[in-house]
Parts: structure tokens; sequence; C-alpha cells
């Protein structure tokens, strides 16, 4: 039996006319797309990336209609890691807590609970994620990374060598 075959449904919540839910049918990853182009983390992705992102993580979404308004994701093993990431609300429907409803969502899933770790970035959304149990690391000295910023907006997905910032 696939392993995808124990996973409990999609959970699938409204409020106020919106549908939030977990199911990655419901993701169009040219929304998804339009969106990462805007963003400040992910500018310049290919629409192939943003496919394969979509299809080794948990998706969650906000819709007005079929309409993606919000978006998060998680990459987790499900087990004891996760990262929550690309979270974003459509400028139209922001300071509406629907921010707030996606880390609810997050945080309450049934797949990620009992997690050891949980990690994201943000550069000014602290406060937000502070609210969902997020805290500056403890111990900063010993996390390391490879980070390579604006890495799609030079347009050299395929470099190896670091680059200079
Ligand atoms: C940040 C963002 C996701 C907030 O979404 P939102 O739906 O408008 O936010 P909500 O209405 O759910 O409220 C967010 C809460 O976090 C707080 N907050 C902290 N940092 C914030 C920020 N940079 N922007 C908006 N709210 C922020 C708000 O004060 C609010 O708390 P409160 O209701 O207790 O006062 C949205 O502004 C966005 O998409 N920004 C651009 C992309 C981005 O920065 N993503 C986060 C990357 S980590």
């Amino acid at each position: 039996m696939n392993r995808e075959d124990h996973r409990p449904p999609p959970i699938e919540e409204r409020r106020n006319g919106l549908l939030l839910s977990s199911d990655p049918a419901r993701v169009r990853p040219e929304e998804l797309h339009a969106f990462l182009q805007r963003s400040y983390w992910a500018r310049g992705i290919p629409i192939e990336v943003v496919r394969r992102s979509l299809a080794h993580s948990l998706p969650f979404g906000v819709y007005d209609g079929s309409r993606l308004v919000a978006f998060a994701r998680v990459i987790s093993d499900r087990a004891t890691f996760a990262w929550v990431g690309d979270v974003f609300v459509d400028e139209a429907y922001r300071g509406r807590g629907l921010s707030k409803w996606l880390m609810e969502a997050i945080r309450g899933h049934a797949e990620l609970q009992g997690l050891r770790r949980w990690l994201l970035a943000t550069h000014d959304a602290h406060t937000l994620y502070a609210q969902f149990g997020f805290k500056p690391l403890e111990r900063p000295q010993n996390f390391m990374e490879i980070a390579r910023r604006d890495f799609y907006h030079t347009n050299d997905t395929t470099a190896e060598t670091p680059p200079s910032v």
C-alpha cells in the first residue's frame, strides 16, 4: 500500500465566505507562481520549481471561490521536523487575519503534531509567528546554512558556487 494512503483527508474550513484548504489539488501553480514572483524571497522562481515544491510539501491555501488569496506551505518529514515557507497574503486581503488563520491550521494539522523542531525565516513578521509559539533561535551559533540570496533572479539556477552575499 502506498504511504500516501495512510494520510488523513485534507482539511477544509470556511470563514467569512472564504475557504481554507490543505488539498494540493486546489492549488493552481500559475497562481502561486504569480504570488512568488512578487515576493522578496523567491522573485524570478521558475514555474517548474514551484510545481516541484508543491509536489513535495503540504500546501495550505485560502480561496475566494477558486481564487488563491493566501498561501503557506510546510516542508516536513511529518515525524520530527517542519519548515514553514512561502507565506503570502494577496495585497487586497491583508489585515483580515488570513495569515493567522493559515498558521492556526498549520500548527493544528494532524500530521504535524509531536515534532521536535519547527523553523522558519522572516524579514519582518516575527510578531505574527510569535503568536504561534515561534521564538528567535536560542542558539544561533549551532545553526549553519547554504543561502543563495536572489538565486532565481540571477537566472543562474545551476550555479554550484556560493553567491558573494
Ligand atoms: C505578512 C503577511 C503574511 C501578513 O498577512 P495578513 O493576513 O495581512 O496578516 P493578519 O491579518 O493575519 O495579521 C498578522 C498579525 O501579525 C502581525 N504582523 C507582524 N508582522 C507583520 C507584517 N510584516 N505584516 C503584517 N502583519 C504583521 C500583525 O500585527 C497581526 O497581528 P495582530 O492581529 O495580533 O495585531 C502579509 O502581509 C504578506 O503576505 N506580506 C508579504 C509577504 C510576506 O512578508 N510574507 C511573510 C514572509 S515570512
